[in-house]
């Protein structure tokens, strides 16, 4: 077993591999790269809430580059009954090559990546979702070039938004990030991703103004209003998200040849209205597409 292994569980963690990791992307996208260099190698991908693109993205990947994706419930797992996170990573760690975690908990997914003796990756936590940042920075890259760009991102100050926040950070593009008060991105990444920002230039923007951060966006970016496991005060959310909707009005505020990003589900005529999430300017189809050639790029980087 190898304990000098590589995790990947908030975007920090690759940091300086950002470039390397999102060339490795479009070179799978492009077909560039082929043959099964996972074959023999199984991952393990434990799942506390739903999903379909991670799972499936994960699973196809895997799929793809040889190796074995074995998904895993929690609630079928012994880990439901109670079983210790170290007991399981331990166990996990002699069977397969790297173990892929959706959960409820932050401190889950640390805890499992210290027990753990093979590379564990996070799938979603409530602080972060740094697979979908990568894929949302491929689809950037894709569409605009370059990130010498705004990117304005309005509503819940979630996971999404805090790898969002992080990696445009690290990348250099602007961010202005509009929440309702109570709601902005985790303290800890807003300070790191301004003290980041001091490096590469990016200039990062916390407000409870929507129009502000929109305004002349080359990016317009929205997440759900309730997400999974915040359904205990839906009513009271939803009130004061109103005015953070991307709606058609919104949408003018942003360039003329703004995209408009969701990292999905989404819910129309929540945080977005179906004119947007289904018009000219939604990106939001290619976006989760990228999912499948980053978690290739990621599982590429770690296992292989
Ligand atoms: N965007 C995303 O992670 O989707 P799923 O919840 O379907 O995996
Ligand atoms: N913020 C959402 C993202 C879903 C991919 C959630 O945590 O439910």
């Amino acid at each position: 077993m190898d304990k000098l292994k590589r995790d990947f569980l908030s975007i920090s963690d690759i940091k300086n591999e950002i470039d390397e990791i999102l060339d490795l992307a479009i070179s799978f996208k492009n077909g560039k790269i082929t043959g099964k260099p996972l074959e023999g190698k199984s991952l393990a991908m434990i799942f506390q809430k739903s999903s379909t693109r991670t799972r499936v993205s994960f699973e196809v990947g895997m799929y793809e580059l040889g190796g074995n994706p074995l998904f895993l419930s929690s609630s079928l797992l012994q880990m439901g009954r109670g079983e210790s996170i170290a007991d399981t990573a331990k166990v996990l760690s002699r069977y397969v090559a790297g173990i892929m975690i959706r959960a409820t908990s932050h401190q889950t997914v640390i805890e499992f990546a210290k027990e753990a003796n093979v590379p564990v990756i996070n799938g979603l936590t409530d602080l972060e979702h740094p697979c979908q940042a990568l894929a949302d920075i491929q689809t950037i890259y894709e569409k605009k070039g370059d990130f010498n760009r705004k990117l304005g991102y309005v509503g819940d100050g979630n996971n999404v938004c805090n790898s969002l926040l992080l990696i445009s950070a690290y990348l250099g593009m602007d961010i202005s990030i509009a929440t309702p008060k109570g709601y902005e991105p985790n303290e800890k990444i807003i300070n790191q991703a301004k003290n980041i920002s001091k490096e590469t230039g990016s200039n990062i923007l916390i407000t409870n103004d929507e129009k502000e951060a929109v305004f002349k966006a080359d990016v317009v970016y929205t997440d759900v209003w309730i997400s999974m496991g915040d359904e205990e005060d839906e009513e009271i959310k939803r009130n004061k998200f109103l005015k953070y909707q991307v709606n058609t009005e919104l949408m003018k505020l942003a360039k003329d040849d703004a995209i408009f990003m969701h990292c999905l589900p989404a819910i129309r005529g929540e945080e977005v209205v179906t004119e947007i999430i289904d018009g000219s300017q939604s990106v939001v189809i290619d976006q989760a597409e990228n999912r499948l050639h980053a978690q290739k790029a990621i599982l590429y980087y770690l296992l292989k």
